[in-house]
């Protein structure tokens, strides 16, 4: 049987092209205008899953944007691993700030850079490669399903209804997902916590109409004003949430686990340095790792109002509005923290402006054990091909499927991401290491082997 390093060494050319083609499909979920690319993508993948020896792949369209499901069934009674990854993309905006096209992939500095080639096309396109490998060397060890949806970056609302309406084309005994960092290229590590996420988005009036500033300012309440107020009373000076009943479900971290944390490697001079800030600031009592992982934040997305063109207009305006989002840990519910967030947010409104908050999406925390057969296989093939044993991470960031995944089909999820911090995912000059690329291709078999003995 040819060896994975000789396979991808042998193919990576064709790989590279064949992931640069659906990455120049311009797939991003929250944009109508990209509706037909939507169905692009898809079906490009769809191509690609048969081409690398699916038996079926099929497109569901759904009332967003469609799921594609393929799968190779070898043997009914061995074990089935279903992967799973997004199509979809974040918007590229702004373009001027990107050093070349985000569509228009293109190699330098030894990394793929575009839009979507982290997130997920290059991380999800892995596993296609190193399925087809696994298919044409006659090593498939188990049966293997894909679902692969659109609405990842927008709350993946029908992948939710898809899980509960098709349980039994989605068994499975684990399911394995690509869409996560790993601490650096030589310090391999395996997510074991997902983020949950409330995000609600508010719209504070005023007069009814924009006002002059100087008939009437300093006489009325500026929404905008106000605006700022509010926000900025929803932390306090320890950087805690006020929202009352927030911290209630968070579940404490043991201190053995906060120990066995604080093991990881972590250069504050460097992480600030990669992001070009001189100070960190996060929940008083709480590393920098501590504060991703185990405990929960609010931010502002974005605000707006008023007047923003060029120059000056003196005006009062009549609206203000944000964009606040909200991450959360295990045991806090998502829907539960939308009401506390409203129930607050209206009752901190000053007199004279007018509340109204409305919730966008969320998704709830995910947490998996490392003591699982699935994390044990994953841990051995991170092994093998660098070299190094896998730390255990909580990560920061959000998948609010995968939750959905654990409660609606009963199935746990292992997150073995092979991205970078330093990828600029969802930012301008979005980038992956080829090096992480080809190492994830040769990673992936070798979970399959060690899941399946
Ligand atoms: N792949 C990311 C999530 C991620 C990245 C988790 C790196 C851990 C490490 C995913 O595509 C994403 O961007 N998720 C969104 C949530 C979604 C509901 C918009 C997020 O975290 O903001
Ligand atoms: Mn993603
Ligand atoms: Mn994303």
């Amino acid at each position: 049987m040819k060896n994975i390093k000789t396979y991808i060494e042998e193919n990576k050319d064709r790989f590279l092209e064949e992931l640069f083609g659906l990455i120049k499909i311009p797939s991003v979920s929250s944009k109508e205008e990209h509706k037909d690319d939507m169905m692009r993508a898809a079906e490009y993948l769809k191509n690609s899953l048969l081409e690398a020896g699916a038996d079926k792949a099929e497109i569901y369209p759904t009332e967003g944007h469609p799921i594609l499901f393929g799968e190779k069934i070898i043997d009914k009674s061995l074990p089935t691993v279903l992967v799973y990854g997004h199509y979809d993309v974040q918007p590229a905006e702004p373009y001027d700030l990107w050093k070349s096209e985000p569509f228009e992939p293109v190699i330098r500095d030894g990394k793929i850079w575009a839009r979507g080639a982290d997130d997920d096309k290059g991380q999800l396109f892995m596993h296609v490669k190193a399925f087809e490998y696994m298919v044409r060397t006659g090593s498939l060890s188990c049966n293997v399903k894909f679902m692969i949806e659109g609405e990842e970056e927008i709350g993946s609302e029908s992948l939710g209804k898809f899980c509960s309406r098709q349980k039994d084309l989605l068994k499975a005994d684990v399911i394995l997902v690509s869409d996560t960092t790993m601490i650096a290229p030589d310090i391999p590590s395996i997510t074991t916590g997902l983020r949950g996420l409330t995000y609600m988005q508010v719209e504070v009036t005023g007069p009814d109409r924009d006002l002059h500033s100087g008939l009437y300012g300093g006489a009325v309440a500026n929404p905008v004003n106000m605006l700022c107020k509010m926000i900025a009373s929803l932390t306090d000076e320890k950087n805690q949430v006020t929202i009352p009943g927030f911290y209630d479900d968070v579940l404490v971290a043991s201190d053995l686990e906060r120990k066995e944390m604080a093991k990881r490697p972590y250069n504050e001079k460097e992480y600030k340095k990669a992001i070009d800030v001189d100070a960190l600031m996060g929940e008083e009592g709480y590393s920098t790792h501590e504060r991703l992982g185990i405990r929960p934040s609010l931010d502002v997305n974005g605000i707006w109002g008023g007047y923003t063109d060029k120059g000056a207009k003196t005006i009062l305006p009549a609206r203000a509005y944000a964009k606040i989002s909200m991450r959360l840990v295990p045991d806090q519910d998502s829907v539960k923290i939308a009401r506390l967030f409203e129930e607050h947010f209206k009752s901190i409104a000053p007199e004279g402006v007018r509340v109204k908050v409305e919730y966008l999406h969320g998704g709830q925390a995910y947490v998996s054990p490392i003591d699982s057969k699935e994390y044990q296989a994953a841990s051995k093939a991170m092994e093998e091909a660098f070299g190094k044993k896998p730390i255990p991470v909580r990560s920061g960031g959000s998948i609010p499927i995968i939750s959905t995944f654990e409660k609606t089909l009963g199935i746990k999820s292992i997150l073995l991401g092979f991205g970078l911090d330093e990828d600029a995912i969802h930012s301008p000059n979005e980038n992956y290491p080829l090096f992480n690329f080809f190492k994830g291709i040769e990673t992936i078999p070798l979970f399959y082997k060690y899941f399946t003995v």
